[in-house]
């Protein structure tokens, strides 16, 4: 992943991203006057969603460039730089989108977040899962991610010490003018890291897609987005 590098460019190229973290903030919404801890909150989307409802957010990432975008899409939240696979500082809700999936041990990064929030405080949380990306995984590999599916992910919340309350997947399909469009608007949201493909290979990658995927809403092909929205006390 590249997102600092990428992250003038996240907020444009990053649509599926914004419309699930909107969606996500309205499964299990917060109060107003509900105090949020959002972790990976890149550009802003959820921190927004979450501002919207009236909560008071303190937004942090990893990435002090991601951090410096943020801060500008969403002025009325508290920013910081912060790693949130580390030791988290106590807090009274977590919420977070699209981040967990780089965790090398999600379970554990769990349970320290269990340790973090205030008894009666709660994790909204939105992962990427199967089947997303089953097209592109079925021509190219799995890639950096290991992709788990809702049963996995809620296994390791209860393992991590949360008390799952509600889950949700969405899935949806997007069309792209072209193969290349869509890994191009990977490669813009800094989801991709540095190509393994030679030329050849991505050529004939470009081509697979386009004859195996091709889009029924018109010409160019599909990709499908899956996400999981978890509630968990
Ligand atoms: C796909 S983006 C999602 C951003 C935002 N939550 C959204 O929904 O648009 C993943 C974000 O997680 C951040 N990230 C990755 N690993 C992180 C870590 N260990 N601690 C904090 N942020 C991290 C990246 O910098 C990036 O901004």
């Amino acid at each position: 992943m590249r997102f600092e590098e990428k992250a003038s460019g996240y907020h444009a190229h990053a649509a599926p991203q914004r419309r699930f973290a909107e969606a996500l903030a309205a499964f299990a919404p917060f109060a107003p006057g509900d105090r949020v801890t959002e972790l990976g909150a890149g550009t802003g989307f959820l921190t927004r969603a979450l501002l919207a409802q009236g909560a008071v957010v303190d937004a942090s990432d990893a990435s002090p460039a991601m951090v410096a975008v943020g801060r500008e899409a969403a002025p009325s939240a508290t920013w910081s730089v912060q790693d949130a696979f580390g030791e988290l500082f106590p807090c009274h809700n977590l919420a977070t989108s699209g981040m967990l999936q780089w965790a090398p041990d999600p379970a554990a990064v769990l349970r320290r977040w269990r340790a973090a929030v205030h008894p009666g405080g709660r994790l909204l949380l939105g992962v990427p899962c199967e089947p997303g990306f089953r097209e592109l995984r079925a021509l190219a590999g799995e890639g950096p991610l290991h992709w788990r599916d809702e049963a996995q992910w809620l296994r390791l919340l209860r393992r991590g010490g949360w008390d799952v309350r509600g889950s949700a997947v969405l899935e949806h399909r997007e069309a792209y003018p072209s193969a290349l469009d869509f890994l191009r608007t990977l490669h813009e949201s800094g989801v991709t890291g540095e190509p393994r493909l030679s030329v050849g290979e991505m050529r004939s990658l470009l081509r697979e897609y386009a004859r195996r995927f091709p889009s029924p809403f018109g010409g160019g092909v599909v990709a499908t987005w899956a996400w999981l929205m978890v509630d968990a006390h």
